[in-house]
Protein backbone atom coordinates (compact mmCIF):
# COMPACT_ATOMS: atom_id res chain seq x y z
CA UNK A 1 0.00 0.00 0.00
CA UNK A 2 1.38 3.30 -0.69
CA UNK A 3 2.42 5.66 2.37
CA UNK A 4 0.39 8.38 0.71
CA UNK A 5 -2.71 6.35 0.93
CA UNK A 6 -3.94 7.56 3.85
CA UNK A 7 -3.18 11.16 3.87
CA UNK A 8 -5.24 11.05 0.56
CA UNK A 9 -7.87 9.06 2.09
CA UNK A 10 -8.54 11.89 4.86
CA UNK A 11 -8.33 15.04 2.29
CA UNK A 12 -11.13 12.84 0.49
CA UNK A 13 -13.20 12.93 3.57
CA UNK A 14 -12.50 16.40 4.38
CA UNK A 15 -13.57 17.30 1.29
CA UNK A 16 -16.34 15.03 1.47
CA UNK A 17 -17.77 16.75 4.79
CA UNK A 18 -17.26 20.51 3.18
CA UNK A 19 -18.96 19.68 -0.09
CA UNK A 20 -22.05 18.52 1.85
CA UNK A 21 -21.72 21.35 3.88
CA UNK A 22 -21.54 23.68 1.31
CA UNK A 23 -23.99 22.23 -1.01
CA UNK A 24 -27.18 22.38 1.78
CA UNK A 25 -25.64 26.05 3.05
CA UNK A 26 -26.12 26.92 -0.68
CA UNK A 27 -29.02 24.92 -1.51
CA UNK A 28 -31.04 27.18 1.38
CA UNK A 29 -29.41 30.23 0.04
CA UNK A 30 -31.30 29.27 -3.58
CA UNK A 31 -34.66 28.42 -2.36
CA UNK A 32 -34.69 31.51 0.08
CA UNK A 33 -33.68 33.59 -2.82
CA UNK A 34 -30.48 34.77 -1.16
CA UNK A 35 -28.19 37.28 -2.87
CA UNK A 36 -25.28 35.47 -0.50
CA UNK A 37 -25.33 33.10 -3.29
CA UNK A 38 -23.92 35.18 -5.65
CA UNK A 39 -20.68 35.81 -3.48
CA UNK A 40 -17.41 35.37 -5.65
CA UNK A 41 -16.36 33.24 -2.71
CA UNK A 42 -19.40 31.24 -2.70
CA UNK A 43 -19.32 30.45 -6.09
CA UNK A 44 -15.50 29.24 -6.84
CA UNK A 45 -14.93 27.82 -3.59
CA UNK A 46 -17.43 24.32 -3.99
CA UNK A 47 -15.36 24.18 -7.25
CA UNK A 48 -12.55 23.51 -5.64
CA UNK A 49 -13.74 21.60 -2.89
CA UNK A 50 -15.21 19.25 -5.47
CA UNK A 51 -12.32 19.12 -7.32
CA UNK A 52 -10.25 17.91 -4.58
CA UNK A 53 -13.01 15.55 -3.81
CA UNK A 54 -12.73 13.83 -6.97
CA UNK A 55 -9.48 13.86 -7.55
CA UNK A 56 -8.49 12.18 -4.35
CA UNK A 57 -11.06 9.72 -5.04
CA UNK A 58 -9.96 9.06 -8.11
CA UNK A 59 -6.61 8.02 -6.98
CA UNK A 60 -7.43 5.78 -4.17
CA UNK A 61 -9.05 3.97 -6.46
CA UNK A 62 -5.73 3.96 -8.76
CA UNK A 63 -3.75 2.55 -5.79
CA UNK A 64 -6.65 0.01 -4.71
CA UNK A 65 -7.06 -0.70 -8.14
CA UNK A 66 -10.39 0.41 -9.80
CA UNK A 67 -11.68 -2.75 -10.61
CA UNK A 68 -14.64 -2.51 -8.00
CA UNK A 69 -18.29 -2.07 -8.94
CA UNK A 70 -19.00 -0.36 -5.82
CA UNK A 71 -16.02 2.48 -7.46
CA UNK A 72 -17.89 2.72 -10.40
CA UNK A 73 -21.36 2.91 -8.11
CA UNK A 74 -19.74 6.23 -6.61
CA UNK A 75 -18.62 7.64 -9.66
CA UNK A 76 -22.24 7.29 -11.23
CA UNK A 77 -23.80 8.27 -8.79
CA UNK A 78 -21.31 11.62 -8.25
CA UNK A 79 -22.19 12.55 -11.39
CA UNK A 80 -25.93 12.48 -10.72
CA UNK A 81 -25.16 13.97 -7.89
CA UNK A 82 -23.55 16.99 -9.44
CA UNK A 83 -26.62 16.71 -12.09
CA UNK A 84 -29.32 16.93 -9.40
CA UNK A 85 -27.45 19.69 -7.52
CA UNK A 86 -26.96 22.33 -9.99
CA UNK A 87 -30.82 22.15 -10.75
CA UNK A 88 -31.51 22.81 -6.69
CA UNK A 89 -28.55 25.64 -6.77
CA UNK A 90 -28.86 27.42 -10.62
CA UNK A 91 -31.13 25.63 -13.03
CA UNK A 92 -34.59 24.91 -10.83
CA UNK A 93 -36.90 27.39 -11.78
CA UNK A 94 -39.59 27.29 -8.73
CA UNK A 95 -38.21 27.61 -5.15
CA UNK A 96 -40.28 24.08 -4.53
CA UNK A 97 -38.32 22.47 -7.63
CA UNK A 98 -35.15 23.33 -5.59
CA UNK A 99 -36.65 22.72 -3.00
CA UNK A 100 -37.24 19.00 -4.18
CA UNK A 101 -33.88 18.61 -6.11
CA UNK A 102 -32.02 19.63 -3.04
CA UNK A 103 -33.46 17.03 -0.78
CA UNK A 104 -32.89 14.22 -4.26
CA UNK A 105 -29.43 15.31 -4.25
CA UNK A 106 -28.92 15.27 -0.11
CA UNK A 107 -30.41 11.77 -0.36
CA UNK A 108 -28.00 10.93 -2.87
CA UNK A 109 -25.15 11.77 -1.28
CA UNK A 110 -26.02 9.55 1.54
CA UNK A 111 -26.22 6.66 -0.52
CA UNK A 112 -22.42 7.79 -1.48
CA UNK A 113 -21.24 7.32 1.78
CA UNK A 114 -22.91 4.59 2.61
CA UNK A 115 -21.49 2.83 -0.84
CA UNK A 116 -18.18 4.38 0.68
CA UNK A 117 -18.36 2.71 4.14
CA UNK A 118 -20.02 -0.81 2.95
CA UNK A 119 -17.51 -0.90 -0.17
CA UNK A 120 -21.38 -2.60 -1.68
CA UNK A 121 -23.32 -0.92 -4.51
CA UNK A 122 -26.11 -1.73 -2.09
CA UNK A 123 -25.00 1.14 0.00
CA UNK A 124 -26.62 0.79 3.56
CA UNK A 125 -29.62 -1.51 2.19
CA UNK A 126 -26.31 -4.16 2.13
CA UNK A 127 -26.36 -4.01 5.74
CA UNK A 128 -30.09 -5.42 6.06
C1 LIG B 1 -19.99 12.55 -3.31
C2 LIG B 1 -19.08 11.68 -3.61
C3 LIG B 1 -18.31 10.86 -2.60
C4 LIG B 1 -18.52 10.66 -1.25
C5 LIG B 1 -19.65 11.21 -0.38
C6 LIG B 1 -17.47 9.79 -0.78
C7 LIG B 1 -17.32 9.36 0.54
C8 LIG B 1 -16.28 8.60 1.03
C9 LIG B 1 -16.06 8.24 2.41
C10 LIG B 1 -16.96 8.67 3.58
C11 LIG B 1 -14.96 7.46 2.46
C12 LIG B 1 -14.34 6.82 3.72
C13 LIG B 1 -14.85 5.39 3.87
C14 LIG B 1 -14.31 4.70 5.10
O1 LIG B 1 -13.45 5.24 5.78
O2 LIG B 1 -14.76 3.58 5.38
C15 LIG B 1 -14.47 7.30 1.12
C16 LIG B 1 -13.36 6.56 0.76
C17 LIG B 1 -13.02 6.29 -0.55
N1 LIG B 1 -13.57 6.84 -1.69
FE1 LIG B 1 -15.04 8.19 -1.76
N2 LIG B 1 -16.63 9.45 -1.83
C18 LIG B 1 -17.13 10.10 -2.97
C19 LIG B 1 -16.62 10.02 -4.24
C20 LIG B 1 -15.65 9.12 -4.64
C21 LIG B 1 -15.25 8.87 -6.00
C22 LIG B 1 -15.84 9.59 -7.22
C23 LIG B 1 -14.31 7.89 -5.95
C24 LIG B 1 -13.54 7.23 -7.07
C25 LIG B 1 -13.33 7.72 -8.22
C26 LIG B 1 -14.09 7.53 -4.58
C27 LIG B 1 -13.21 6.58 -4.11
C28 LIG B 1 -12.96 6.27 -2.79
C29 LIG B 1 -11.97 5.31 -2.35
C30 LIG B 1 -11.09 4.45 -3.23
C31 LIG B 1 -12.00 5.33 -0.93
C32 LIG B 1 -11.11 4.55 0.04
C33 LIG B 1 -11.76 3.32 0.57
C34 LIG B 1 -11.00 2.82 1.80
O3 LIG B 1 -9.78 2.63 1.73
O4 LIG B 1 -11.62 2.65 2.83
N3 LIG B 1 -14.92 8.31 -3.80
N4 LIG B 1 -15.29 8.01 0.25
Amino acid sequence: MSAYYFPIKHLHVTAVVLSITLFIIRAYWSVTGSALLQHRLVRILPHIIDTVLLTCGLILAAIIGPNQPWILTKIVLLIAYIGVGTMAIKRGRTAQGRLFAALIAVAIFAYIVGVAITKNSGSWFSML
